[in-house]
């Protein structure tokens, strides 16, 4: 039966905030991002044809198709998304018939393929942990255990049957943690200690289970000595221009150059010499005390979503009750120590995490690394609030194959730049409906504005140290584009094209649309496509096209590349991406209950050739929760896959999942594994 059969189902949810989640998600997640102001009152224009075109998008494309793979590295064992760079294979239609869109509290993959889960919340990390148990939580327990809410997941093989696996925990849901729990002044000191250990990310050896090919398990025994917990307390580094600047110094670090902890780490991605990139994002939301920061301050916090009036105390988690750097009144530069690009590597247990202040300090959603033409390193990045802006980073020295110590400097100097984009149809074409303009296609060109390199400052008025911890305020001078919350953003490895999730902007006005943000309000979000110009990630000038409009097909305002959409499965709010090795864009979502009436899912759409645009689902997640990681292995057997905040909008005392254990058990965030049952590759 076609999906289209079965995608008009909608049911009825209670408590859906403007993004589609639950209302409690919003609160712990993002500090009810959507219930607030957009930070960005810049004047910017939400028309980006106001400077002067710098590229065709004709001739943009023209470009793209000539130079595909000229970035390739060729990095095998390291980076697989990058190593697959060359491995442009076409797009063969993906052979799996769609799973249907369902509200079932479980994870639901294609007939002939199977899913295990690989960990769970609280389960043992470090050798000494003890076993989850879940009413005899403490801190120290959790700061050995596998953390909450598992975001980004990024996989760097040992050898052909090991692997390591690094996972996000983005942030916690105490009311599904704890029984009983009050929150504010009445948490328990100890509660709070271990939603602290459960923030920041996790690295864990895995292995492939014997006789299947596609499937993978904790390594259990051993001396696990890759293993590793990062916490809010973790000591890290401040590296980069910035590091050492007054804005970054505090009463406990007087230097600037050590900051404890990173939080809110969202989505992310790996370097071509093997590292991870895990992101911080809504990092806002765990301070208070900004209404007693000095007036001078004020202007910086507010542009990052943090209150300066009021009671900033209501609703917060309270990590000030047992750490007082969480309080701005006291502490007020520490909110400066975060909202960073970190780097880790999962190859040295004794690694300081890297605070790369050169990467900017935005709502980090991820970073995603591609070689230039003359082998620097870029990174792409986008900062998910509604109206924010697209970042690109490019260094100034050249990646060297095999020397850790030399790439372990890349991320530190380069340029950074904000993009601007332009339509190519006449801006009365573009109502905010979704209509396509007279061209056919919604598409335009664009710019790299660069805001400073490690010596040097382009915006007028901001140090490079101001550039980079005040970001947002000087890509609001820059004349940044105001985009639909820029999730994650991934080059394809088979042709180099830069895909970016815009998931959706409850805010945009019908008369605030633009042709890169085409719907007012868009409930459902689209997927940007950037064509460097030659190909080369380190070009300033670009063109762009939208591929995707997302939402249910029947309605005329989606896109799905011209593709016949009663063919077409639903998709809404956009978040995760990731490629197959054959550059199929693979794309999670976090928002469908809200959007759809339906759980959130793992879908796949060709980018290129004559089935572009043809989006089928592969994996649903089980109630409550979003679709996390996603992540292809090199030999393109396996999924991994993090269902994060499964049972949301519930309680320990009346959960309304009990993914993945079953029976009348809590709700765990987990990774699994997913694999075809004869060993084929995926989607084969
Ligand atoms: Fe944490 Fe932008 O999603
Ligand atoms: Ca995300
Ligand atoms: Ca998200």
């Amino acid at each position: 039966m076609p999906q289209s059969a079965h995608r008009r189902r909608t049911l009825p949810l209670v408590g859906q905030a403007g993004g589609g989640r639950s209302r409690a998600t919003c609160r712990l997640r993002c500090g009810d991002a959507c219930f607030h102001e957009a930070p960005n009152t810049s004047d910017n224009a939400y028309f980006g044809d106001i400077f002067t075109a710098v590229l065709s998008r004709r001739g943009a494309l023209r470009a793209g198709a000539v130079g595909a793979g000229a970035a390739a590295v060729g990095m095998s064992g390291l980076a697989p998304a990058l190593a697959h760079d060359k491995k442009g294979k076409g797009n063969p239609r993906l052979k799996f018939r769609g799973v249907e869109a369902n509200t079932k509290d479980a994870v639901t993959v294609p007939r002939g393929y199977d899913h295990n889960v690989i960990i769970r919340w609280g389960d043992p990390v470090l050798l000494d942990a003890p076993e989850f148990d879940f009413t005899g939580q403490t801190a120290d327990a959790q700061a050995k255990q596998f953390g909450y809410n598992c975001d980004y997941v990024g996989f760097q093989p040992l050898h052909h049957d090991r692997g390591l696996l690094w996972v996000n925990h983005e942030y916690t849901n105490e009311e599904l943690m704890f029984a009983g729990y009050t929150g504010g002044n009445d948490a328990d000191p100890e509660q709070i200690k271990i939603a602290m250990a459960a923030h920041g990310g996790s690295i864990v050896e895995i292995k492939r289970v014997e006789g299947r090919s596609g499937a993978w398990e904790l390594v259990t025994y051993g001396k696990r000595a890759y293993n590793r917990r990062i916490t809010a307390d973790t000591p890290m580094k401040l590296a980069g221009p910035a590091a050492g600047d007054d804005l970054l110094r505090t009463d406990a670090d007087p230097d600037g150059v050590e900051v404890l902890g990173m939080l809110n780490n969202c989505a992310g991605g790996m370097t071509p010499w093997g590292t991870i990139l895990t992101c911080e994002e809504n990092f806002n939301q765990y301070f208070v005390g900004g209404e007693g920061a000095p007036e001078a301050a004020k202007a910086a916090l507010a542009r990052y979503g943090i209150a300066t009036s009021g009671d900033t105390r209501a609703g917060n988690r309270r990590f000030d009750r047992v750490d007082e750097r969480f309080d701005l009144s006291r502490h007020p530069t520490e909110a400066n120590r975060f909202g960073y690009v970190v780097e880790i590597d999962p190859f040295d247990p004794r690694y300081k995490p890297r605070k790369r202040t050169m990467l900017g300090r935005i709502k980090h959603e991820g970073a995603a690394t591609r070689l230039t033409r003359d082998r620097r390193v870029a990174v792409y990045m986008g900062d998910d609030e509604r109206f924010d802006y697209i970042y690109k980073f490019v260094s100034d020295k050249k990646y060297r194959k095999g020397s850790r110590r030399h790439n372990d400097t890349l991320l530190d100097s380069g340029t950074l730049y904000v993009a601007k984009l332009t339509g190519d149809s006449p801006a009365e074409e573009i109502d905010g409906s979704g209509t396509l303009p007279s061209d056919g296609a919604f598409g335009g060109s664009g710019e790299w504005v660069p805001l400073c390199s490690a010596r040097e400052s382009f915006v007028d008025g901001f140090t490079v140290a101001e550039v980079l911890v005040h970001t947002r305020l000087a890509a609001d001078k820059a004349g940044a584009t105001k985009m639909d919350r820029p999730e994650d953003i991934e080059p394809s490895p088979a042709t180099g094209k830069v895909y970016c999730a815009l998931t959706n902007n409850s805010a945009r006005e019908p008369g605030q649309a633009d042709e890169p943000n085409p719907r007012g309000p868009n409930k459902h979000g689209h997927i940007l496509e950037i064509t460097e110009e030659r190909n080369d990630a380190g070009a300033t000038t670009f063109g762009w096209s939208v591929p995707l409009v997302c939402g249910d097909p029947e309605d005329p305002d989606t896109y799905y590349s011209g593709f016949d959409k009663s063919k077409v499965a639903a998709v809404s709010a956009p978040d995760n991406l990731c490629f197959d090795e054959h550059g199929n864009l693979w794309i999670s979502t976090d928002g469908q209950p809200g959007g759809l009436g339906v759980n959130d899912a793992l879908h796949v759409m060709p980018v290129e050739g004559k089935y572009r645009g043809e989006l089928k689902t592969f994996a649903t997640v089980p109630k409550g929760a979003e679709a996390c990681g996603p992540f292809i292995t090199e030999d393109n057997k396996t999924v991994f896959l993090a269902p994060q905040h499964p049972g949301d909008g519930g309680t320990a005392e009346e959960p309304t999942s009990h993914w993945p254990d079953g029976g009348d058990s809590v709700p765990r965030p987990s990774v699994v594994s997913i694999w075809h049952t004869k060993g084929r590759k995926i989607g084969s």
